[in-house]
């Protein structure tokens, strides 16, 4: 399976984790504005692109209040795996959760079938960003939305002078010792390298969404996107 799956398999055991240490917790905060987000679509089909150990899955799970559907795709077996593990791909009485491996650049879902796709922390590990996004276009209903969540780097001076050096040299670090790899310094990289807030909108409206924008989270350290086909 194609993706950058093989970055994440040697992180599983401390993804969720570290995650949260790093984010000081408000990656939680940062999945339910997301999903929120989401739930305001109509229909009953809601799929999470890069859904990893299932965090988003879960988040969407808790903001919609009818009986819905959700897919969770992603190229990593081992982190569906982990998920099914911690409970959040299954099957309740309200929502029904399937986890399908998968990559963005070939979602294997119908096209005009999704009401609304999630991605949280998902894009900048798209192989081909443009690709991924079009897909996310291609299966979304006419006036299905797409939200999505990403860390940014900040350009705020205050936000930039305290998360700066921390994002660039503590996190990986710290992330590669207890990790024993060097997924977190992919992952600092990978937020770096990643188009401006600017630069994706622009890309959202090429592949065809007629509204796009975003909104900043936390001073700049994440951003919320937001589309409508
Ligand atoms: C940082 S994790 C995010 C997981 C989850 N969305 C969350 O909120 O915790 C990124 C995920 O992207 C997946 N991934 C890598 N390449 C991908 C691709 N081309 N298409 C879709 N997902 C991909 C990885 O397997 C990994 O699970």
């Amino acid at each position: 399976m194609a993706g950058k799956a093989p970055v994440f398999d040697p992180i599983i055991r401390w993804y969720d984790t570290l995650n949260s240490v790093f984010s000081f917790g408000i990656d939680r905060h940062w999945r339910m504005l997301c999903a929120r987000k989401a739930a305001a679509a109509n229909g009953h089909l809601f799929v999470d692109i890069a859904s990893g150990t299932g965090k988003m899955v879960h988040a969407l799970k808790q903001a919609l209040h009818h009986r819905s559907i959700i897919v969770g795709v992603d190229p990593s077996r081992a982190m569906i795996e982990w998920g099914i593990k911690k409970m959040r791909y299954e099957t309740c009485t309200e929502t029904r959760v399937f986890a399908v491996q998968g990559i963005a650049e070939k979602i294997p879902l119908a096209s005009h079938s999704a009401s609304a796709v999630t991605c949280a922390f998902g894009m900048r590990n798209f192989t081909h960003l443009r690709g991924g996004l079009q897909e996310i276009y291609r299966i979304l209903r006419p006036c299905g939305i797409f939200s999505a969540v990403e860390i940014t780097y900040p350009h705020r001076i205050f936000t930039k002078v305290f998360f700066g050096p921390y994002f660039k040299y503590f996190m990986p670090l710290a992330g590669n010792f207890l990790s024993q790899s060097r997924s977190y310094t992919y992952l600092r990289n990978s937020v770096m390298n990643f188009p401006s807030r600017e630069a994706l909108t622009g890309i959202l409206k090429e592949v065809g969404f007629r509204k796009a924008d975003y909104q900043e989270l936390t001073g700049g350290i994440a951003c919320l996107y937001f589309a409508i086909k």
